[in-house]
């Protein structure tokens, strides 16, 4: 019998799909993360690991787990795996693409507009007993109907977002490394630079991947290229942002706010200066946060062991081992 680690109590019927399938599953019972030590006690005799953003898989780990045939990341990001490492070692490692992109997307808006509107001082104001009367001039916030929303990267989230902006009556500009003219031209969108996005919009929300090329793609420079009253929204990964560089441009009002669900660290320790504005909005990573969503990426890294534990490929690679291990 396979042995599959699952590295937190996960939503939907992933762990009974596994069982189904044949396969010995171990689910750590903890509410914070099972840590170096533990993952790498369980992953000495794992054939399978089900794993999550919060869980670092490096070289060390994966030479530590010498029966370890896939790693099924219950994300679409997977920048807490050393793919590279993992195909060297035969090893797959592997996302769910394809089912969180709404979900995501849901938050990057609401979370635009909870810092356009003032969503969220307006809640404590209100919890707080600072609600006498109306006013004509508390809280007043910017629209979004009718503003330029610029998008960082136009891959599924980015395209979700692109959407929903047509709805509110935005105009969208979208900055991609790639030229995607027909995609642009489907969503109506207007590709341009990233410069020219950050000077134009009044908005601006990233859906990029992190990694090398994308790490600290805002900094001093961009911040400093966006208008003053622009919001800055970020559902991707904290390291696409210099924080320094943000706090930095919330503090001399070089920009008008930051919505984020993601930070470096997480969780963002309580004495970390962005907690300081008021304009700033800070949610703890739950953009692929819906019941569904969740139960179904859980599912589809399921799926992904399944397939690799049975001699297949799996569905979702991220990098493709030249020599799998096997049985
Ligand atoms: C992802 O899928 O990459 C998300 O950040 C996890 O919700």
């Amino acid at each position: 019998m396979s042995y599959v680690f699952v590295t937190r109590r996960v939503p939907g019927r992933a762990v009974e799909l596994l069982r189904e399938a044949g396969h010995g599953v171990d689910v750590w019972d903890g509410e914070m993360p099972p840590g170096s030590d533990i993952l790498r006690e369980r992953l000495l005799e794992a054939d399978a690991a089900l794993t999550l953003v919060t869980d670092p898989v490096g070289p060390d780990l994966l030479a530590a787990a010498p029966r370890l045939r896939v790693v099924a990341n219950m994300a679409v990001g997977y920048d807490n795996i050393d793919a590279d490492a993992a195909a060297a070692a035969g090893v797959w490692a592997t996302n769910t693409p394809g089912v969180l992109h709404e979900t995501t997307a849901d938050l990057a808006f609401a979370l635009l507009l909870a810092a356009a509107r003032n969503v969220v001082l307006g809640d404590r104001d209100t919890r707080d007993g600072g609600w006498r009367t109306w006013s004509p001039t508390a809280f007043l916030g910017h629209d979004p109907f009718g503003a330029t929303l610029g998008i960082v990267g136009l891959g599924e989230i980015g395209r979700a977002v692109a959407r929903r902006a047509r709805g509110f009556g935005m105009t969208v500009l979208a900055a991609t490394r790639t030229p995607r003219p027909g995609v642009e031209r489907e969503l109506g969108v207007e590709g341009v630079s990233l410069t020219e996005l950050l000077e134009r919009s009044d908005f601006v929300t990233l859906h990029v991947p992190y990694g090398p090329e994308t790490e600290h793609l805002m900094g001093p420079a961009e911040f400093a290229a966006m208008k003053e009253t622009a919001i800055l929204v970020n559902t991707a990964r904290g390291g696409v942002v210099d924080q320094d560089a943000l706090v930095e441009a919330l503090r001399t009002g070089a920009i008008g706010g930051a919505a984020l669900d993601v930070t470096v660290p997480e969780p963002l320790p309580l004495d970390h200066p962005l907690y300081e504005f008021p304009n700033v909005v800070i949610t703890p990573h739950i953009g692929s946060g819906s019941h569904a969503t969740r139960a179904r990426m859980a599912e589809m890294a399921a799926e992904n062991i399944i397939a690799v534990l049975a001699g297949e490929e799996p569905p979702n690679p991220v990098n493709r081992p030249p020599n799998p291990r096997s049985a």
